[in-house]
């Protein structure tokens, strides 16, 4: 069984957090959500990960990206590591709610376990797991790093505009993909159906193929 994975539906468990208890359903609402884990407080690589998503905050507001961490240890823990989190970034607060998660259980039902990494007490830990929702509450963006591997921040930011883009437009976004760049139309398209739906026009790249396929447009 892969587990929890895109195109899946995010369960609609109960979690407790730093903001109080809630349905995960209900924290979604209509808005893209990111959801992501780390494996303890207090640990150096999710503390310089932490502060950075703090740090980027609102540049996740102004997509409409509601954030909403996690991690295996208990409130009152996630409470006071807020203030080394806080401090490390430089102030930048931590304005979104941290799901405890002590006794195991919701990692397990999020697809968010690291196969090899235990604590102390021989534990099971969450890997570095990051589900991106959208408002049908469905897992469009999924990605699993070790405990010991960092996420890259700028790269999720850049996914999520990628995943708003192609959200709007029957488009893709090819390799490397910045905002502001071209996107290709999607392979679904036709010819006929790229001159109406792109009526700013597109161009196709001359392949030895001779296949049509990549037709890149503004958007
Ligand atoms: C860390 O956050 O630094 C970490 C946590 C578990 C294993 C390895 C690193």
């Amino acid at each position: 069984m892969p587990g929890l994975t895109i195109g899946d539906t995010l369960p609609n468990l109960e979690v407790d957090t730093t903001c109080g208890k809630f349905m995960l359903h209900d924290f979604v609402g209509q808005e893209w959500v990111i959801l992501f884990s780390h494996p303890g407080d207090f640990t150096p690589v999710c503390t310089t990960e932490l502060a950075k998503v703090a740090a980027y905050t609102e540049r996740f507001e102004e997509r409409g990206v509601k954030l909403l961490g996690l991690s295996c240890d208990d409130i009152q823990s996630h409470n006071n590591w807020i203030k080394d989190i806080e401090s490390y970034s430089g102030g930048c607060k931590v304005k979104f709610p941290i799901i405890a998660d002590p006794k195991r259980e919701i990692i397990k039902e999020l697809n968010m376990v690291d196969p090899d990494e235990k604590d102390a007490t021989g534990k099971q830990v969450p890997s570095r797991a990051l589900h991106v929702v959208s408002g049908d509450k469905k897992i469009k963006l999924s990605i699993q790093y070790p405990a010991t591997i960092g996420r890259n921040v700028d790269e999720i930011l850049r996914a999520v505009d990628a995943l708003q883009k192609v959200a709007n437009h029957k488009v893709a976004t090819p390799v490397n993909w910045k905002p502001g760049e071209a996107v290709v139309i999607h392979p679904g398209v036709s010819n006929n159906q790229a001159k109406e739906m792109f009526p700013q026009g597109y161009s196709t790249a001359e392949l030895p193929s001779g296949n049509d396929y990549l037709r890149f447009t503004n958007v």
